[in-house]
Formats: structure tokens, C-alpha cells, sequence
């Protein structure tokens, strides 16, 4: 473990702007920094660095933080990471909690097996490119596949030569010890003491981590001999965990992320052969159903996941079972087949750049979907089989973590198979019911098992009334007054002489975009309709990067789903609150004494935000509080919930003062 001081010497030492200037180009912009979002592609620069409070931020992404969380973002590096890479950067040295003997054996040991892997890649991947053999076998495989040299060496390919033990032999002979190949599953000794090449007469597949230290191989042989496997996988190891690694994740990872999707195939040669045509945000499983730990490994990039189906229905049917998986973690699954016989390698070796884009945009299908037409395709006229589809369809619903989304699919569901709601949460509920018991909890009758599923999701629907309320009060509020200027107070706490609190008040003029901007920043307060975030990010980009923005024009720039959002709030304005609350008052905002009422709105919908959320969180921890009789953290929840409580009580007050409408 590193030590706090050394975390802290980091966090002193390192500068934002340095640190991030070595992936961005950024420009000077008053008392910040300014430069091309690296997580977008966009034009005019919204991605913003401040030197003074040592942070960033990405009007673009809505992403911000520290230096250590741009690299995490950026980067992909987990939390130690980044310390490692920015006391690196410094010159801090790095100092360790206490290491055990054994630790530390363990330790270089791994450190041995990473290079002796690392080896066999550059000597595999330089006999492939300089041998005779390696040239008229292996490269001229690659070749007829369409692989071009600057794929071949993205990928590290390589040949392993046709001979008992060509690579151990130059291996020993390098220095590596016999010990460490034998682990890696390089080199296989036979119980008379011979050693052998575990991947003789192969194209070589190096396995990358996320962070690219290689940590194994696929060998592919290019006989037809029907009794050797066609692929060859290194085995199991310290280094090398299958169910943790997806094949190609580091040179997927930034477009992943960038796309905020990742496409799954199932080969080695899908991924390359969708790289060399230009799609990046792809991974394999290798074959095999994706594993927890990697669908954890996808999910830190992104929410949103496509798997792409060979052609064949046999396979189609045992691939479409490994997808509860994904949804369990709460990810957005879409899948996408191919005509007839195609899987992602040929069908991207046929097609150009844009008709491959342009046929995975279009059909992929949401997985519930897809998989209820695929269902009832095969049900059709057979109402026994159908029942049991239906159950089939209800335990892939129930996976789904979140409620709004379950209730969804559920109507999405009952429509393509043409049966009731009813039937559906039924069994939704049964399987509730059957989760319940087997966790061991007191058991329910069917009936009331019903019943929490139902209230359940009345109550997360009215709970997010009023979120979604306030979070269209706020994007209304920036579409019809974000360039006004008005004034708004500042409160501070401070102490007098005597060290008794007073408060201090600041009269401060500023747009009223900035002001919604700096207030829900500072509370990192993001909304929790997707759509709405995303108008809310690019209407404050543009507020911030561009004076004159007018919303008329902007409309003209946008996208369907945006805009007619924007103009149904413009438009219907009365639906909303905004309206009413002016109806209220009886004023017209756009005279001139009416700032101050403006003023007032602006403060109360935030005020009221913050309120709200806070409520939130007061109920959650009473409920961890109720749930964990004997919780030993007991009284820091107490301490906790008490803050909490005081704070409402100065928003309240504070509310008060401004006269609340929405809670
Ligand atoms: N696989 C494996 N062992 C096998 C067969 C397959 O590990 N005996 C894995 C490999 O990762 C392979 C993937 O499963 O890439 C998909 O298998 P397949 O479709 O047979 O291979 P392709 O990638 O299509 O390979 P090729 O096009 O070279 O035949
Ligand atoms: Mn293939």
C-alpha cells in the first residue's frame, strides 16, 4: 500500500494543468485553461482546467474532477495507478506501507512471468515479420485474411515456428529462467526432462491487459488437421485470469469510452478485422460466455454494450442466454446479427467504413426486445411453449436492476408477445417471491409479493415526478433566461469577534446560466434523466462559450429527440411549473422590475433541488438504519442522518424566506 504521505506529497506536488497538458492542448483563457474536449469530438473547445483551484471540467461530457480522477477517466488507471504515474512524473519517490517477505517474492515472481511474456511477443511478432519461414507461413496467412502491416503490428502478431522448441531454446538462451516460461504455459517439460513450444507452428494472438502488459496468447493453426484444436490459449497463471480479460481492451479502451459503447464479438479476428475498418470500440470474449469480471471491466467505460451475433441460430440461442448476465449489472444491452453466414470479421471485410457503420447503427435492436420477436418467432401457434417463454423473458426482466427500466420492458414485452401486463408482473412477482425465500428471508404469500413489486414502482414513478420536475424547471429556466443578467446574494458563514457565527452576504451580478452552472457544480448535483442531463451539458456549454447564443438558432442545429424537447418547453411552457409559479405571483418576466422575482425563481429551484435530494439521502440512510439492526457504524449513520437534518433546516428557512411551490 502507498502511504498517506506519500499520497499527499502527490496531490501537492502535481499541477492540473501540467498534468493534463501532456494529453490536451490547452490555451490560456483568463485566469484558465481551455482546450479540445478528450473525451468528444468537438470543434469549438468546452474543456476547461483551473489552475487555481487545481480542477477540470468537460462542458461536453459533464465529466470534472481532480488530476488524479482525469486520469482515471482519461487513462483508465485505477486509483494507485495514478498516484504511481503522477509520483513518477514529480520524481516522488514512492513509499510503502510494510511488505511481507512473502509479498514480495510473490511480487517478483509475477514481475518475471510479465517479462518472459513480454518477450515471447516481441519474439514471436519478429519472427513472423524476419524469418523465411515466418514470412512464407504466418504472414502470408495474415495477408490473404486482409490484414495489413500497421494492423499486424497494432496487434503484435506473430509465428511461432514449426519446430519442437525453437522459442525455449533462444528463450534460455536470453537468459530467461525455464521456471517462469514453464509458468506462463509457454514452455510444457516432459517428464523425461525435454522441453517443447506449447504453441508450435502457430499465427500468434497476443493478450493485452487494459493497461497493455501482455499476459498471454491464442495460438491459431493453419493446418486442417481435425484433431488439433484450431486455437490454442495460453493457460491459466498468475498473470493470466480468462474470466478477467477481454481480448483487445487496450486498443479499444479510448473508444469505448469516446462512443460510450463497446461492441462484443466473439474472436480474435472479429476484433481485428473491425479495427482495420475503422470501428475501435470493440472486444472479444474469446469464444466463451462473458464472465462477470469482464463485463465489470466494460462497464467502467461505458453503461452501453452491442454484442454482435455470428450468423447461425444455434449459436444465437446459447449467446442470447449469457445476456442476463449483462443486464444484472444495469447495463443498456443491444445486440446486432448479420445476413446469412456473415459473422463481424467477414461482414466488416466486405463492406466499407460507412456501410459498416451505417449497418450496425441500424440494426442493432434493444436486447428485451429482440429477444421477446425471437421468442415469439418461435412459439408462434404453441400456447405450451409459450408459457414457458414467457417465463423465460420475466427472469431476463427481473435481472434488470432498475425499477422504471423493469416496468418499461415490461410493457414493451406485453405488447410484442401480445399478452397482458398482468401475466407478466405475475410472474415477475413469483420470481420476486422465489429470490426472497431463497435469500432466506421470512416468507410472503405470492399475493403481498405482489404487492411490494407494485408499490415499489408507484413509488419510484412519484419520486421521480418530482425530480423530473425540478430538473425541467431548471433546463426551462436556462432556455428562457439563461443570458440575463440579475443579482443574486451570496451567504457565507463567518465568525465575529466574539467567535459567534454570523452570516455574511454578498450581492453578486451574473448570468443566470452561470449562476445554475456554479451552484449545481459545486453540490455535483447531476440529473437523473439522461435526456435532461444531456440538454442541460449543451445548453451550458453554450451559454459559457458563446455570449450571443441564442436559443432560436441553436434549435436549428439539433438533433430530433433535442429539439422538439426544447420547443414543447418553450411552447407548452404552462405544462410546467415555471408558469404557474409566474401565473402566482402575477407578474410578466419580461418587464423590467420583475429581475427580482426571476432572481427568485432561480434560487427557490435550486434551493428546492438541494432539498429534495438531501431528503433522499435522509430517507436511504433511515432505511440502512432499519435494515442492519446490529450495524456497528450505527452511530456515525446517526451523526450522519443529523447533519443531514440540519442542513434542511437552514433550506428550509431559507425557503421559507423565498416561499417554496414544489414540495
Ligand atoms: N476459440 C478458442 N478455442 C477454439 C476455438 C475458438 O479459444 N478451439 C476462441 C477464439 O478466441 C476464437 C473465438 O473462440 O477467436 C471464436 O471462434 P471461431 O469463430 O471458431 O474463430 P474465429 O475467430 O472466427 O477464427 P477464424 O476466423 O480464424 O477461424
Ligand atoms: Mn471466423
Amino acid at each position: 500500500m502507498i502511504t498517506r504521505e506519500t499520497i499527499d506529497k502527490v496531490f501537492e506536488t502535481a499541477r492540473v494543468e501540467e498534468v493534463i497538458g501532456d494529453f490536451v492542448q490547452l490555451k490560456r483563457a483568463g485566469s484558465n485553461f481551455k482546450g479540445l474536449s478528450p473525451f468528444s469530438d468537438e470543434r469549438s473547445p468546452s474543456f476547461m482546467v483551473s489552475p487555481v483551484k487545481q480542477i477540470w471540467k468537460d462542458f461536453s461530457s459533464g465529466k470534472g474532477g481532480s488530476v488524479v480522477t482525469f486520469l482515471m477517466e482519461h487513462e483508465h488507471f485505477t486509483y494507485p495507478e495514478a498516484i504511481r504515474y503522477l509520483a513518477n512524473k514529480y520524481n516522488i519517490e514512492i513509499e510503502e506501507t510494510e511488505v511481507s517477505q512473502e509479498d514480495k517474492i510473490e511480487a517478483n515472481e509475477k514481475e518475471s512471468m510479465y517479462l518472459v511474456s513480454e518477450f515471447a511477443k516481441s519474439y514471436f511478432h519478429d519472427t513472423l515479420l524476419n524469418t523465411e519461414e515466418g514470412k512464407a507461413i504466418g504472414l502470408s496467412y495474415f495477408k490473404e485474411r486482409g490484414f495489413t502491416n500497421e494492423t499486424i503490428a497494432k496487434f503484435g502478431l506473430g509465428y511461432s515456428p514449426e519446430s519442437w522448441d525453437a522459442f525455449t531454446k533462444e528463450a534460455l538462451a536470453k537468459g530467461y529462467q525455464l521456471e517462469f516460461l514453464e509458468k506462463v504455459g509457454l514452455t510444457i517439460t516432459r517428464e523425461d526432462g525435454k522441453h517443447f513450444d506449447r504453441f508450435k507452428g502457430r499465427v500468434m494472438f497476443p493478450i493485452q491487459s487494459l493497461s497493455g502488459r501482455n499476459l498471454g496468447f491464442g495460438g491459431r493453426i493453419l493446418t486442417n488437421d481435425k484433431k488439433a484444436a484450431k486455437y490454442l490459449n495460453s493457460p491459466e497463471s498468475d498473470i493470466y485470469h480468462k474470466s478477467k480479460v477481454l481480448y483487445g481492451i487496450f486498443h479499444a479502451k479510448q473508444a469505448i469510452a469516446k462512443q460510450n459503447n463497446c461492441y462484443l464479438v466473439e474472436g480474435y479476428t472479429d476484433v481485428i478485422q473491425l479495427h482495420h475498418a475503422g470501428v475501435e470500440n470493440v472486444v472479444a470474449s474469446s469464444g466463451t460466455a462473458l464472465t462477470p469480471d469482464q463485463i465489470r471491466l466494460i462497464n467502467r467505460l461505458t453503461k452501453n454494450i452491442t454484442v454482435l451475433f455470428d450468423g447461425d441460430a444455434a449459436g444465437l440461442r446459447a449467446s442470447v442466454r449469457g445476456i442476463d448476465l449483462i443486464l444484472e449489472e444495469g447495463m443498456n444491452v443491444k445486440v446486432c446479427t448479420f445476413p446469412d453466414g456473415d459473422d463481424p470479421d467477414s461482414f466488416a471485410r466486405k463492406n466499407s467504413y460507412e456501410d459498416l457503420v451505417h449497418y450496425l447503427e441500424n440494426n442493432a435492436k434493444d436486447f428485451i426486445q429482440f429477444k421477446a420477436s425471437l421468442l415469439m418467432d418461435e412459439a408462434k401457434n404453441d400456447p405450451i411453449k409459450k408459457a414457458d417463454l414467457i417465463r423465460d423473458m420475466v427472469v431476463s426482466i427481473s435481472k434488470i436492476p432498475d425499477r422504471i427500466k423493469r416496468e418499461i420492458y415490461i410493457q414493451e414485452t406485453a405488447r410484442i408477445m401480445d399478452i397482458s401486463e398482468q401475466v407478466l408482473l405475475n410472474t415477475l412477482a413469483q420470481l420476486v417471491q422465489k429470490d426472497i425465500s431463497e435469500a432466506g428471508k421470512k416468507l410472503k404469500t405470492e399475493q403481498k409479493a405482489f404487492e411490494v413489486v407494485k408499490n415499489d414502482v408507484q413509488v419510484a414513478r412519484e419520486k421521480l415526478d418530482i425530480l423530473s420536475n425540478l430538473e425541467i424547471s431548471i433546463i426551462n429556466i436556462l432556455v428562457l433566461y439563461g443570458n440575463l443578467e440579475t443579482d443574486f446574494e451570496n451567504i457565507y458563514v463567518n465568525f465575529d469577534e466574539e467567535g459567534n457565527e454570523i452570516e455574511v452576504k454578498e450581492k453578486i451580478k451574473c448570468k443566470i446560466s452561470e449562476r445554475i452552472f456554479l451552484s449545481l457544480q459545486e453540490d455535483e448535483i447531476s440529473f437523473t434523466n439522461p435526456l435532461f442531463q444531456e440538454i442541460y451539458n449543451d445548453l451550458i456549454h453554450n451559454y459559457v462559450n458563446n455570449p450571443s447564443f441564442e436559443i432560436v438558432n441553436y434549435m436549428n442545429t439539433l438533433e430530433e429527440e433535442h429539439s422538439s424537447f426544447i420547443s414543447n418547453l418553450i411552447m407548452e411552457n404552462e405544462r410546467y411549473t415555471l408558469a404557474g409559479w409566474l401565473e402566482k405571483k402575477q407578474v410578466f418576466v419580461k418587464e423590467k422590475d420583475s429581475e427580482e422575482v426571476l432572481t427568485n425563481l432561480v434560487t427557490e429551484t435550486l434551493i428546492s433541488l438541494r432539498e429534495y435530494l438531501i431528503n433522499k439521502l435522509i430517507v436511504d440512510l433511515m432505511n440502512s438504519f432499519s435494515a442492519e439492526e446490529e450495524n456497528s457504524d450505527l452511530e456515525e449513520i446517526k451523526v450522519m442522518i443529523n447533519d443531514y437534518n440540519k442542513l434542511k433546516v437552514t433550506l428550509t428557512n431559507k425557503i421559507g424566506r423565498i416561499r417554496s411551490t414544489y414540495l
